[in-house]
């Protein structure tokens, strides 16, 4: 039963798992009680038909032009909502577009945090994090996460919203960005990379499943109520990093060399992409020094961690069945 009309301002709505809120919102029974204000630096992102598209079944949709960074901007995205979900992440850092990690991971967070509080109309707050966010990594990436969850936990420890924390593994999914990634590497490689011999353990969460588990935590009607907090989100099956590149060319039926490349020749070889992304911004980099640090300790559900089972979602299997999007 839908309980009452709200307004849902989501950061980082053009992003694999944003988009895919937007899917499922707009199947969920109380689609009709939403409005969604969309939060995008994009100018494409204005384009109101492409948004409906995606949604079409939710109440009204506000595209809003923000940059996470900007705290007017923040401001004006969160006035008068009553749910906000940041998905805004990055991979590595392009410091002369100003996107780093302490500002889009660590400060936009702050900025978030300081809108709501300043809104008081906001009730429910989710955040998208990542398994291995930890204020004592070797990873930048790993500690701004880290950082961008204590600042939006804050918000709960002062009983301004509720405030549920996501960390998803590595998500996977039709656009997803790993084995999307590695099929279109296998396709011009004769071999596949094992950073640190590919030893380090996965385990894929489906994007579906990610997305439900936003939903469950905005709890839209009263089947959702479910706890506050942090959880972490893992697949059905753990995989090594060398399991999954196995995975990638069965499901390509492709015959490549999987190459173990130990950590310091890969972090030299992060500092080279890093150099060329910095002389050419629109080069992403193939890795980063950042990336093999995170590559050096297992992406899994903690044993005492709070999981998708506790927000009463079955995972999906990440197997060639489910990855056959990569074909
Ligand atoms: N995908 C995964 O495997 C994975 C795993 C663990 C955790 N996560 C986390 O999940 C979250 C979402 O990931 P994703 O895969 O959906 O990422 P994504 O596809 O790369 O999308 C990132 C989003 O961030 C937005 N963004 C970046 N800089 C911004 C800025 N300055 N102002 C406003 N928006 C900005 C982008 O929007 P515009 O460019 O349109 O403004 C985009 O919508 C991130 O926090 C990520 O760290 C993802």
């Amino acid at each position: 039963m839908v309980t009452s009309s709200r307004t849902l301002t989501v950061f980082g709505a053009t992003g694999f798992i944003g988009r895919e809120l937007l899917r499922s919102l707009t199947k969920h029974n109380a689609a009709g009680s939403i409005t969604l204000r969309v939060a995008s630096r994009s100018a494409k992102a204005k384009n109101l038909s492409s948004w409906k598209q995606l949604a079409p079944n939710v109440n009204a949709i506000q595209p809003l032009h923000c940059d996470v960074t900007n705290p007017d901007h923040v401001s004006e995205a969160v006035k008068g909502a009553t749910d906000v979900i940041n998905c805004v992440g990055i991979l590595y850092e392009t410091p002369s577009k100003n996107l780093t990690f302490a500002k889009i991971q660590q400060e936009a967070p702050n900025l978030i945090a300081e809108a709501v509080k300043e809104s008081a109309t906001v009730k429910n707050v989710v955040h998208v994090s990542a398994i291995g966010a930890d204020l004592d990594s070797p990873s930048a990436y790993a500690r701004t996460k880290a950082m961008g969850e204590l600042a939006t936990l804050n918000l709960s420890n002062n009983d301004i919203a509720r405030v549920t924390v996501l960390r998803p593994s590595i998500v996977f999914g039709p656009e997803d960005s790993f084995f999307n990634r590695f099929e279109n590497m296998s396709r011009y490689l004769p071999f596949l990379p094992l950073v640190g011999g590919g030893t380090t353990k996965y385990q894929p969460v489906h994007v579906q499943d990610v997305a439900a588990a936003i939903i469950k935590a905005l709890a839209l009607n009263a089947e959702g109520d479910v706890p506050s907090g942090v959880y972490e989100l893992g697949g059905k099956t753990v995989f090594t990093f060398r399991q999954l590149m196995q995975l990638v060319l069965d499901a390509t039926q492709r015959k490549r060399i999987l190459l173990p490349i130990p950590f310091p020749v890969a972090s030299i070889q992060g500092t080279a992409f890093e150099l060329l992304h910095s002389v050419v911004p629109s080069v992403p980099p193939l890795l980063t020094r950042d990336q093999v640090e995170l590559l050096k300790s297992d992406n899994v559900v903690s044993p005492s961690a709070r999981t998708l089972y506790d927000l009463k979602i079955e995972p999906k299997a990440c197997s060639l069945d489910t990855i056959s999007y990569i074909r």
